[in-house]
């Protein structure tokens, strides 16, 4: 750093004799000269504050100076007494006319380092969205609650019991295998389907009954365009007095009218469920085609929906409701599978590739 002060040097002297004026003199003017040179040569604010420090701080080389006038002679102690104060005028000047120059350089280095252009225009933030299948499931919970179901979820690991037997699947009913299950013990699965909901709703809640179970099911499946190992379903269930198959078709046609935004024309085909009698296959007027035949119907002229029926005595039963009293419809959906019909995508794998192009051409509501 900067050399010794000429005033470390003289402490020698400053025990003899009283100093001659001219000494002082010129231990002033190196003291003068040294701190203008190394004022010159500083290059930080940091290092400006220790020079600050070594000439005007308490201990500092101005300070000595003023202690060793006491060993100047009582005449020429006044003027040499001036020239000091002069110096530490000086010093103190300098110093505060070097700060800002050098504060302004530091700042003038970071913002050269940051490379913070301010002319250049804002960056885009882009903010996330839903995914489709949520927008979709989105606006399908938003209809059937306005129709008066509530919602309840279930778990999708499940028991064999509330996933099958009380659903009316026996222990070696050949439909256990319609499901290519995946079991992760002998009791224990993932659910295959929401239906796992149907008992749950039942125990919880004493008729009328209106709800609706949205959520993943897993499946040991192929993967291919038109299937996966999980997807989601909404489940919907009604159990009153009085339920009616009119009920269920109604509800049916009158939600789908509402999803797909247009009086849609729909078809109850006999099918097996071991849960619903009779059990029924719920198809769709093509709506690309309106059943005149087209690839998206595979000609047939009609969409397959959902899977429904009226609610088997014995699962109303397993769940401890008097079978003769009361009649209830449900119906399971795949929601991928609606989501195709109503964006036109033609490949369900599409929807968990994460590809942002695909991703980003649904908009959410
Ligand atoms: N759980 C059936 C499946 O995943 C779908 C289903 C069919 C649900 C008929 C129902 C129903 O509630 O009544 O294939």
């Amino acid at each position: 750093m900067s050399p010794l002060s000429p005033f470390d040097l003289s402490n020698a002297e400053r025990r003899t004799t009283k100093k001659e004026p001219t000494m002082m003199h010129q231990k002033i003017e190196q003291l003068k000269t040294d701190f203008d040179a190394e004022l010159e040569s500083v290059s930080n604010s940091a290092d400006l504050e220790t020079i600050k420090v070594k000439y005007l701080g308490k201990k500092g080389a101005v300070q000595d100076l003023m202690k060793s006038l006491k060993e100047v002679s009582a005449e020429d102690r006044p003027a040499v007494g001036k020239i000091i104060n002069d110096l530490k005028e000086h010093v103190a000047l300098r110093i505060e006319e070097a700060l800002p120059r050098l504060i302004a350089r530091e700042d003038g280095d970071r913002m050269q380092q940051e490379t913070l252009d301010i002319t250049l225009p804002g960056r885009r933030r882009h903010a996330g969205r839903k995914h489709v299948i949520n927008q979709v499931l989105d606006e399908i919970i938003d209809i059937l609650v306005g129709m008066g179901f509530s919602i309840q979820l279930g778990p999708d690991i499940d028991s064999d019991y509330y996933n099958f037997e009380a659903l009316n699947f026996a222990a070696d009913h050949p439909a256990r295998d319609m499901q290519d299950t995946f079991y992760l013990s002998p009791d224990m699965l993932l659910r295959t389907h929401t239906s796992n909901v149907q008992v749950r709703a039942m125990e919880a809640h004493q008729p009328p009954i209106r709800i609706i179970a949205p959520g993943k099911v897993y499946r040991n499946e192929t993967i291919t365009a038109r299937s996966h190992v999980f997807f989601q379903q909404v489940e919907a269930i009604y159990i009153d007095k009085g339920v009616s198959f009119a009920d269920l078709q109604i509800t049916m046609t009158e939600f789908l009218s509402k999803l797909f935004h247009a009086e849609v024309e729909t078809r109850f085909r006999p099918s097996y469920f071991p849960f619903v009698e009779p059990g029924m296959e719920v198809d769709l007027r093509c709506l690309s085609c309106q059943g005149v035949g087209c690839s998206l119907c595979k000609h047939t002229g009609w969409l397959e929906v959902a899977g429904a029926g009226m609610v088997h005595p014995n699962v109303l039963k397993h769940a401890g409701i008097d079978s003769e009293a009361y009649t209830g419809f449900a119906w399971g959906m795949g929601v991928e599978r609606l989501v195709l019909l109503k964006h036109g995508v033609k490949d369900i794998r599409m929807f968990t590739e994460n590809d942002l192009r695909f991703l980003r051409q649904f908009t959410s509501i």
